[in-house]
C-alpha cells in the first residue's frame, strides 16, 4: 500500500510567519475584492450551513457569516496556531462562527450536510494525490445540488502574471502550485465526480493570477 501524505504546508509555509499572514494577503492579493466576489456567488438560505475549508484567520468566515447572517458558518483548518488567531477575531467579532481543527481530507463531518463549501488560497498547498483526496471529501460532505466555491491561484493572464507568481512558488513550493498555474483545477474537479465546473473570474494580483471557480455536486 502506498502511503498517503497526511502533513500540511502552513499558511506563509513557516510557523514563526503565521502572526504577518493577515497583512500579507491584505496587501499583496485584493483580498476584499475577490473573498466578497466568491462569497456574493453563493446561495445559503437561513438555517443551512456553510463550510470555510482551510479557514486560516477567519477572514472569509467572518464574511460569509455577515453576508449570509442567518446561516450556520464553520471554519475548519489543520493548523492549531492560525486558529488560535482565527478564534481572537472571532470572538472580537462577535459573530456566532465555529472553528475546528481538522484536515481537508478526512474531514469531521457527515454526508450531504453542506450547502456551499468555500476555500480560498488553499487548493496550491496541497499535492496532486490531496487535492483529489479533499474534493472527494467536499463532494461527500455537501448536499446533492450545492457547490463549492474555490478562489485560488490559476493559469496566469500573461508573462507578468506568470513572473510574479514565482514568489508563491519560491515559498510554498513548486510540486502542489504546479497544477494551479497549469489551470488544471476545473480538470481535477471534474475528474473527483464534480458537474458544472466553471471559472468565473480571474483576478490580476501583485502575486500572480487568482481563478474564481464554482462546481457543483450533482442531484
Ligand atoms: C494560504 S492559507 C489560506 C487561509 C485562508 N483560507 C485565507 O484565504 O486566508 C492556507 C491554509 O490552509 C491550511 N491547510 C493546509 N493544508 C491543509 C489541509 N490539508 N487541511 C486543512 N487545512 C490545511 C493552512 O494551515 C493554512 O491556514
Amino acid at each position: 500500500m502506498t502511503k498517503r501524505n497526511n502533513s500540511f504546508i502552513p499558511a506563509l509555509k513557516f510557523h514563526r510567519l503565521t502572526s504577518l499572514y493577515d497583512p500579507v494577503v491584505r496587501w499583496t492579493t485584493r483580498e476584499t475584492t475577490f473573498k466578497r466576489f466568491l462569497v456574493e456567488q453563493a446561495e445559503l438560505s437561513p438555517d443551512q450551513w456553510g463550510l470555510d475549508l482551510a479557514c486560516g484567520t477567519a477572514t472569509l468566515a467572518l464574511l460569509i457569516k455577515k453576508m449570509h447572517f442567518q446561516s450556520h458558518i464553520i471554519g475548519i483548518d489543520g493548523d492549531t496556531q492560525i486558529l488560535r488567531i482565527a478564534l481572537r477575531k472571532v470572538s472580537n467579532s462577535n459573530e456566532d462562527i465555529s472553528l475546528h481543527t481538522g484536515l481537508s481530507f478526512e474531514l469531521p463531518y457527515p454526508n450531504d450536510i453542506f450547502s456551499a463549501v468555500f476555500s480560498t488560497l488553499f487548493f496550491h498547498h496541497l499535492t496532486r494525490e490531496n487535492k483529489r483526496r479533499t474534493m472527494h471529501e467536499v463532494l461527500r460532505v455537501l448536499r446533492p445540488g450545492a457547490a463549492l466555491y474555490i478562489a485560488d491561484w490559476g493559469k496566469a493572464q500573461n508573462l507578468l502574471m506568470r513572473t510574479t507568481f514565482l514568489a508563491v512558488q519560491l515559498l510554498d513550493g513548486f510540486q502542489t502550485t504546479a497544477d494551479n498555474v497549469g489551470g488544471l483545477l476545473p480538470t481535477l474537479l471534474v475528474d473527483s465526480g464534480f458537474i458544472q465546473v466553471q471559472e468565473l473570474h480571474r483576478y490580476m494580483t501583485l502575486l500572480g493570477t487568482i481563478s474564481v471557480y464554482k462546481a457543483l455536486k450533482a442531484i
